[in-house]
Order: structure tokens, then sequence, then C-alpha cells
């Protein structure tokens, strides 16, 4: 039998963990590699990190793969994205669907090749009945384009002003069903938001690790989990009323 170390899980556990997914390129380089090694690498620790997301009882995972700033950089690393994404949904949907993923996408599929554009919307319409982890991929997502987009539909349905509320927001976006991020990680020491999330991680916890993403692995979400499950989340009250909750 493998001896395997006794861990404590953590204790109260995030329903949604949203993750910026950064650091392949320096892992990449630090490694004499081209950049888009770095991006293999990290879809390939996206394994593990989904599974421990499972085990750990998470029900949402928000992944951060493309913003629509990400179109700025060179045309043959925009492209190798592009063909990564499709890679990894030829490799990995069959298993994700025999564990139960349930595959949404949030941001906007126009821009993309109609072949991709179709294999996400299959993979979509594929696992739409699973429930073991909801796994939100967010590719060509910018949190601003995303509430311009509520905004227009918003005017476009002739809403009213006095019936605009969160809720009524919430339900033009990208995520509409989907839970606020209780949990936000963001890898390889960048400490920005990086236009991820905007509306929706308004009272997220933050967790930021220097680790680069491929290097990124479940004991570090452990430790993530684990330091999210002593925060206090006070929503503006004072410590003794959230106390009290
Ligand atoms: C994150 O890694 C993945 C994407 C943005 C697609 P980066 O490619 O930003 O890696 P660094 O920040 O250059 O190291
Ligand atoms: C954010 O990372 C986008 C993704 C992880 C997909 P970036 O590397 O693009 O963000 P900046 O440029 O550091 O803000
Ligand atoms: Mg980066």
């Amino acid at each position: 039998m493998i001896f395997k170390k006794q861990e404590k899980l953590p204790k109260r556990v995030p329903r949604h963990v949203a993750m910026i997914m950064d650091g392949n390129g320096r892992w990449a380089l630090a490694r004499g590699l081209p950049r888009l090694a770095g991006h293999r690498a990290g879809t390939e620790n996206l394994r593990q990190i989904i599974e421990s997301c499972v085990e750990f009882g998470i029900e949402y995972l928000t992944i951060y793969a493309f913003s629509t700033e990400n179109w700025g950089r060179p045309l043959e690393e925009v492209q190798g994205l592009m063909r990564i994404l499709e890679d990894v949904i030829d490799r990995e949907l069959p298993e994700l669907h025999k564990q139960g993923v349930q595959l949404r996408h949030i941001g906007n599929l126009d821009r993309l090749r109609p072949e991709l554009r179709q294999k996400v919307m299959d993979a979509i319409q594929l696992t739409k009945d699973n429930n073991r982890l909801v796994l939100n991929v967010a590719f060509n997502y910018g949190g601003r384009d995303e509430i311009i987009c509520a905004i227009q539909q918003i005017i476009e349905k002739g809403v009213r002003p006095e019936e605009v509320t969160e809720e009524l927001v919430s339900q033009y976006l990208y995520t509409v069903g989907v839970p606020d991020p209780d949990l936000i990680i963001r890898t390889s020491g960048e400490l920005r938001g990086s236009n991820f999330l905007i509306w929706q991680g308004a009272y997220a916890e933050w967790y930021f690790t220097p680790t680069f993403w491929p290097n990124f692995d479940r004991e570090e979400l452990r430790k993530a989990i684990e330091e999210y499950s002593q925060r206090e989340r006070r929503y503006g009250k004072t410590g003794s009323q959230a106390a009290s909750e």
C-alpha cells in the first residue's frame, strides 16, 4: 500500500473559485522554451486542478484562458492559443464529460473561427446536464466588454431606468445563473485584476501566489482554500455582526 500523508482538508470551502491562470510565458522563458510551450504546460496542469476542485467539493470553477486584451499579442501566439483551445477540447472533452463536468463559456465567441466556435458550442451542448462541477471557460472574455453587452441588451429591451437593479444587471451578464465567485486566485505574482469578473468579483476574496500557473498544483490550491476558510467576510458590516450571522 502506498502511504499517503494525512492532510487536513479545508474547513470552509468556497462554492465558486475563479482563477487567473497567469505566468505561462515566464515559466517557459525560465526553461529556455517558446512561450507556447508554457501555454501547453498550463493546459496540462488544468487536469489536476479540475480533479482537485471536484475532490474539495467546489461547485463552480471559472478559468481565465484568453482576455479581450490578449488579441494584442503577436499573431503567432494568438493563433497558438486558439489551436491549444481546439486541441484541449478534442483531447479532454470525453474524460471531462465522464467525470460529470458541465462546460460553459463566458465571453464573446464571434471573433473565433467558425469551426472552433462550433466545437465550443458542441462541448457545451454535450455536457449541459452534468452536475459534478461547472467549469466556466473565460475565452475572449473582458469584464468591460461584458458590461457593455449587458447595457446594450438592457436598452434594446426597453427596460425602464427604475427597473435597473443589481439582480437585473446580473441576468444580462455572461455568468447568468452562476453565483458570484467567492475566491479569485491569481498566479505568477501579479497583483491586478486584468479585466476579470469586475462586476461579479465585487465581494470576492483574493488570493495571490508567486507560483507560475503550470506549477500551481493541488497542494497550492488546498493552501489557497485553507487561507480562504480563515477569512472573515464582512460585506461592509462590523466584525461582531458578521460573526453572529
Ligand atoms: C497567462 O500566461 C495565459 C494567457 C494570458 C493566455 P501569460 O502568457 O500571460 O504568461 P506571462 O504573464 O507572460 O508569464
Ligand atoms: C490575464 O493575464 C489574462 C489571462 C490569464 C487569460 P495577462 O497576462 O494577459 O494580464 P496582464 O497583461 O498581466 O494584465
Ligand atoms: Mg501574463
